[in-house]
């Protein structure tokens, strides 16, 4: 860390080449060298499975349930190891009871994968699926607090919204969420590990996270929180490792009723993955080691910086910095980003995603000020 308590790029410890602005980590995150090398390394031993003992199975995949737990301050007893947000929220809708004439709650334009699992549990019970329309001014907070109501059964959102970052204030949401008696359901792949969450302050119900953007981690892996208070609610599938005593392959058939203890049972079939496991753990080592805290300080001071010099040298807006995750940015195009530009940023090795009208610039800790000096060129290039 530096003397402003922010984080110097940690470009080296990425195969990113200096000609290259990746500007991108909301479409996908790149992996640490040393996270391809443990990865890599996994790989290599399932050329040689007589070295893979039973206890294999059980001891990366427990080390990386803890660490995730840490990161949330969660405990490792929580943590349920699966391969997408659809799978997480799949277990949620499994789990959570919703009667006919309450509804679900989810907001407009919310990434797909918390938004259809609810609809189709809206479905199956008879209850409403309400969106909560964009508001004006940003303010997603207030928006959604105005729709709670006696009928709200399930509110399923993000940390923030992931076409601009619209951030949403999830304490005052749950408290909103007690008052009527609904439960909360949070994929935060948009912002998990870069921006802190806290489950003790939060206390969501469920929370899904793919791993494979912000967390720097491979894809298809991810991990799902479930609050004690659902621990025994049933998973979705009945695999043989989530049964109690599965550590004892000698008697996998002597049939248990019984799980492994608390959020294990919702473990997706052969979690223990042996390339994705360990390259999942070196990624969630490396955010712990530099702190969801100050990398969100230091993508902040990074967004703040491209968002200030948008308006002023082209007159882009973006969602103001108190409405919005401080590792996020969408530019906005009033009369639509001009159909040159995407061509020229990617001619240029600048990667930043086009979403409807908005030009997204999602930095992480590898990125540079020359990074940031060569999006402004090309852009430059390509609108005055
Ligand atoms: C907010 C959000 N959630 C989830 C995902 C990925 O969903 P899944 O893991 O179901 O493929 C994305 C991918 O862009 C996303 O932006």
């Amino acid at each position: 860390m530096t003397q402003s308590g922010l984080l110097p790029s940690q470009r080296h410890l990425f195969d990113i080449p200096g000609d290259v602005a990746y500007l991108n980590a909301a479409y996908m995150g790149p992996m640490a060298k040393a996270a391809i090398a443990a990865g890599e390394q996994g790989m290599a031993a399932k050329g040689r499975p007589w070295l893979i003992r039973p206890e294999d199975f059980f001891t990366d995949s427990e080390a990386v349930r803890a660490l995730f737990a840490k990161l949330v301050n969660a405990t490792a007893d929580d943590v349920a190891l699966v391969p997408a947000v659809s799978y997480g929220m799949g277990v949620a809708a499994h789990a959570l009871p919703l009667k006919a004439g309450q509804s679900v709650l989810t907001l407009a334009e919310q990434f797909p994968s918390n938004v259809y699992p609810w609809i189709e549990k809206a479905r199956q019970c008879n209850a409403a699926h309400v969106t909560v329309p964009r508001p004006a001014d940003d303010d997603w907070t207030r928006a959604v607090l105005a729709l709670i109501d006696e009928r709200t059964a399930i509110v399923a959102l993000p940390h923030c919204h992931w076409t601009d970052g619209g951030l949403l204030d999830l304490v005052a949401i749950r408290r909103a969420c007690d008052r009527v008696g609904a439960a909360l359901c949070i994929d935060a792949t948009q912002s998990l590990g870069v921006l802190p969450f806290d489950v003790q302050a939060i206390r969501p119900d469920f929370l899904c996270v793919g791993g494979y953007k912000w967390m720097l981690g491979p894809y298809s892996f991810g991990y799902l929180y479930v609050d004690p208070r659902w621990h025994d609610a049933p998973p979705l599938e009945h695999n043989w490792i989530a049964r109690q005593a599965s550590e004892d392959f000698t008697a996998l058939v002597n049939y248990r009723t019984g799980f492994q203890p608390g959020a294990r049972r919702f473990d997706v079939g052969e979690r223990s993955n042996f390339a994705l496991v360990p390259a999942a753990k070196a990624a969630l080592q490396m955010l712990l080691d530099w702190g969801p805290e100050t990398i969100q300080a230091t993508l902040r001071h990074r967004t703040d910086a491209i968002a200030e010099r948008a308006r002023a040298e082209f007159g882009l807006d973006s969602v103001a910095p108190d409405r919005r995750a401080g590792h996020y940015l969408g530019l906005r195009f009033t009369e639509g980003v001009p159909p040159e530009l995407p061509a020229k940023l990617a001619a240029a090795s600048v990667f930043v995603s086009v979403r409807g009208k908005s030009m997204r610039v999602t930095p992480h800790v590898y990125n540079t000020d020359e990074d940031v000096e060569r999006l402004f060129r090309v852009m430059k290039d390509a609108l005055s």
